[in-house]
């Protein structure tokens, strides 16, 4: 009863300063107001920089403190899943815009922006088009029109209300898969793979240039997750084969305005420290896009470090809560060194409606978030908090916009 009270109070703190925009002071002494009674979207506008979240529509719709969080911490928002290709046209030709509709109507009472996500991506698809690539009732001419289709009555139906899309998600393998050489697809054999060969390797260009037909003025991005950091440069590095990727799209005039990194880290992983991230970046938009941090989120193992059939206990869950938050620091810091980096988003906030679980189950992990699934904040977000409040000039300045490539 006292933790709900104590909740209760903090958001209440949140919506009292969540439409400020900037460091503010206090309304009793004159004093600024404490970094940890700031909203995350007014300690980010002071960089330029938009703090966003995914959204769960159930969860904004039937849990008023998860309602409150979305309206008041975050200025730009991402639908986590309303806006995917199976949400949108469970029915071969029938679009049902009402969940992606509502989150972008929300986000314009709340001056948010918004990230389209997704728009061409092997996973999330409607079954009736899985089963037709399965029966080969849809080979890859008959795939790429529908795709084609697609982005253009998607990004049609949102035009002027989306301020970055994500045109194509994961397009490339992992250095774990077969072969080790990155390329375009995923394991051989695998669904990734076959929708890769089906399409074809010009896929890409289309699609970006689709979706530019479609909305002159959104940022249109490629979106990925393990490219964060460059490794060796060689066949393996998953970073440098996107980098090649989006320069030789540039070079060819494909409007591409943006690649956003997705930032799921894990504390398992050990992971990166802010300069090589920063590097990543600068090496990206030296070619000319902006960058965006996507879906940050940093999961730790949720068993007991000694016996795996134990569940963690306090020891554990202090040091992998620290891990979690120097995971934040050093992709937040990245993104503030570069004024190109136009936005941070987090793939949930609260560990109460987050994917992790539910996604990785073996080994299990979870506690990704920055509010614990009591709404409290954790280290996470205190380190989140403070490094907004402590950048500044002259090595973070305000965020350069991107324009649209024609
Ligand atoms: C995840 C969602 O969070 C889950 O609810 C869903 O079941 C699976 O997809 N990369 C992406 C996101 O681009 O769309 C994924 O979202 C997480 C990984």
């Amino acid at each position: 009863m006292r933790l709900r009270r104590l909740v209760h109070a903090s958001v209440l703190a949140v919506v009292a300063v969540g439409s400020m925009s900037t460091v503010a002071a206090s309304a009793h002494d004159g004093r600024p107001q404490q970094p940890q009674d700031q909203t995350l979207r007014s300690l980010a506008a002071r960089h330029g920089l938009y703090f966003g979240t995914a959204v769960d529509p159930d969860a904004y719709a039937g849990e008023p403190l998860y309602k409150t969080m979305v309206d008041t911490q975050f200025s730009t928002v991402t639908a986590e899943n309303a806006m995917k290709w199976e949400s949108l046209e469970p029915v071969r030709g029938q679009y049902n815009w009402g969940p992606a509709d509502a989150l972008v109507d929300a986000a314009r009472r709340n001056h948010q922006l918004v990230r389209g996500h997704v728009l061409s991506w092997h996973s999330q698809l409607p079954g009736w088009l899985v089963a037709g690539i399965d029966d080969g009732t849809i080979d890859g001419p008959r795939l790429r029109a529908l795709l084609k289709q697609h982005i253009t009555a998607v990004v049609t139906h949102f035009r002027g209300r989306i301020w970055q899309w994500d045109v194509a998600n994961e397009a490339v393998s992992d250095p774990w898969e077969t072969p080790g050489a990155i390329h375009l697809g995923g394991d051989a054999g695998s669904f990734k793979q076959k929708f890769a060969d089906l399409v074809g390797p010009g896929w890409l260009a289309e699609a970006f240039r689709t979706a530019r037909a479609a909305d002159a003025k959104a940022l249109l991005f490629y979106n990925d997750y393990n490219i964060e950091a460059f490794g060796d440069g060689g066949p393996g590095d998953k970073t440098q084969f996107v980098h090649n990727l989006v320069k030789q799209l540039r070079a060819e005039g494909v409007p591409v305005d943006g690649v956003g990194s997705q930032g799921h880290l894990s504390t398992q992983y050990g992971n990166y420290d802010v300069l090589q991230v920063a590097d990543a970046l600068r090496r990206f938009t030296d070619l000319g896009v902006a960058v965006a941090l996507t879906e940050v989120d940093a999961r730790s193992l949720t068993q007991n470090a000694g016996d795996p059939a134990l569940p963690a206990n306090g020891a554990d869950v202090a040091a992998r809560d620290q891990a979690a938050a120097y995971n934040y620091h050093v992709l937040l810091q990245a993104c503030l060194m570069n004024r190109h980096c136009l936005s941070f988003t987090v793939w949930g906030f609260t560990d109460k409606h987050s994917w992790i679980p539910g996604w990785f189950k073996n080994p299990p992990e979870g506690l990704g978030c920055l509010w614990d699934a009591a709404y409290n904040p954790k280290k996470s977000l205190r380190t989140v908090q403070g490094d907004l409040v402590a950048a500044g000039p002259p090595l973070v300045g305000q965020r350069i916009a991107q324009q649209p490539r024609r």
